[in-house]
């Protein structure tokens, strides 16, 4: 398996172009099974999690041609467009699932256009047990059958969904997400209440938009649709990545040196940049993007917790701790999305990081002097943060188990060592 060798101390100077946000265009493509006509999806990552939602759709007979970018720095995405009107098949085989939880999203568009769909259980991860009953449960608010049956999702919807009034009882983003999708061709009106306001939901929120659906309070906690007996097919460009936005503004902090990050905006990150700031970072907007650097009275240790949109969110906690253990003075990050999101600390811990987990809160006791090790992480955003403290650490790093970072993480090497970073690809 191919690990990462980097060899830290080099400040970090220059431009990274940010990418599409990979959370957004997930339930983007599931958003093609909605309509007979094509979507043509633009500012596309190249992720292994995008071809993985790719081949599920291939699977249940979409058609996709695909297209690549060039010129924006080679980086304007990857265009897709796919078509759902030979779609065949309504099952999401455990394969597929069990290789990215994200494939449930195709539970809400099957069971509306189709009535029926079979969809294996995602099952738990390496940061939770990550159920999906708030999905099944609002689903069968719209008047869906649904049973668990041998490890599979079996609903059913014969006479088509109908609307309804659907309060979530704790935020979900993919709930959601998959609700907002199913609602737009379900029979009459549906209100979710404490629904998640995301970007990426806003985002998917304004596709549907494009493709003919109506939705009311897009970007608040209450999403009011009106069903639609078709949608047609539309254009649309996936929002920036706000946590790669925020990956590489941590990076800038804890390396020195200055980094313009294009192609995103400041509005998408502003808990973050709020977080950021209050630890000494200095942020500027830019023409098309921001400029981040460490300020001359250098990080300072601060307490956060994560929250839903528009707190700061769970997927820069891993990163933020470790700018945290290279500032000054204490700091606590409290964790309240997921019930085990912490796996990078003893990683971390290894390279020179001073952090204790109490059941959801990390104390961070600053000022580490990081050092370089053989590291390794079961996720996405672990993964990263073993990066940032590599590149801020003395020494060499080596990062196993990379297949991670590939999943969220698009062109990570070339875009850091562009800036100057010491970091390689060992291929195995
Ligand atoms: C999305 O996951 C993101 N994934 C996650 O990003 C992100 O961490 C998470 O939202 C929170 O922001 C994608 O968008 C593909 P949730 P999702 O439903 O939708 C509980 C990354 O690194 N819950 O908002 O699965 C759940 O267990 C990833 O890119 C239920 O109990 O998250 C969790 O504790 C990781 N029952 C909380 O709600 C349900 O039916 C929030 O989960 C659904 C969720």
């Amino acid at each position: 398996m191919d690990r990462i060798l980097i060899r830290g101390g080099n400040p970090l100077n220059g431009t990274i172009h940010i990418s599409g946000a990979k959370n957004a265009a997930l339930p983007l493509l599931a958003t093609c099974l909605l309509s007979e006509q094509p979507l043509v999806l633009s500012n596309l990552p190249h992720l292994a999690d995008i071809s993985t939602m790719a081949h599920l759709l291939s699977e249940l007979g979409v058609d996709i041609s695909m297209d690549g970018g060039a010129g924006n720095g080679g980086n304007i995405g990857r265009v897709f467009r796919l078509d759902a009107g030979p779609v065949n098949s309504t099952t999401a085989p455990y394969d597929l699932v069990r290789k990215m939880r994200a494939s449930v999203l195709v539970l809400g568009p099957l069971l509306a256009r189709f009535g029926k769909a079979r969809v294996s259980l995602p099952g738990g991860c390496a940061i939770g047990t990550r159920p999906v009953d708030l999905h099944i449960k609002a689903l069968q608010q719209m008047g869906a059958e649904i049973e668990l049956d041998e490890g599979y999702i079996e609903a059913s919807a014969p006479d088509g969904l109908k609307g309804a009034h659907i309060v979530f009882p704790m935020v979900t983003v993919g709930g959601t997400e998959n609700l907002l999708m199913a609602a737009t061709l379900a029979d009459g009106e549906t209100v979710l209440a404490n629904a998640a306001r995301e970007p990426e939901v806003t985002d998917l929120a304004n596709c549907l938009v494009a493709m003919g659906a109506e939705i009311d309070g897009i970007g608040t906690d209450t999403l009011r649709i009106q069903g639609m007996k078709t949608l047609h097919g539309a254009e649309y460009s996936v929002v920036p990545d706000r946590i790669e936005t925020g990956t590489y503004a941590v990076a800038a902090a804890v390396c020195g040196g200055e980094l313009t990050l294009l192609d995103t905006r400041l509005e998408l990150i502003d808990s973050v940049a709020e977080v950021l700031r209050n630890a000494g970072v200095e942020i500027v907007e830019v023409d098309g993007g921001i400029r981040v650097r460490r300020s001359d009275d250098g990080l300072k240790g601060i307490d956060v917790m994560t929250e839903p949109y528009p707190g700061f969110p769970t997927d820069m906690q891993a990163q933020l701790m470790v700018l945290m253990a290279v500032a000054e003075g204490a700091s606590m990050i409290t964790e309240t999305i997921f019930e085990n999101r912490y796996m990078h600390v003893p990683e971390l811990s290894r390279m020179g990081a001073n952090v204790n987990v109490h059941g959801a809160s990390a104390i961070v006791r600053g000022r580490s002097s990081l050092h370089g090790a053989e590291v390794m992480a079961t996720d996405l955003r672990a993964s990263v943060s073993l990066v940032l403290a590599g590149l801020a650490a003395d020494g060499e790093t080596t990062i196993n188990r990379v297949y991670h970072l590939d999943r969220g993480y698009e062109r990570l090497g070339e875009k850091l060592s562009a800036c100057g970073a010491d970091i390689k690809r060992l291929k195995d």
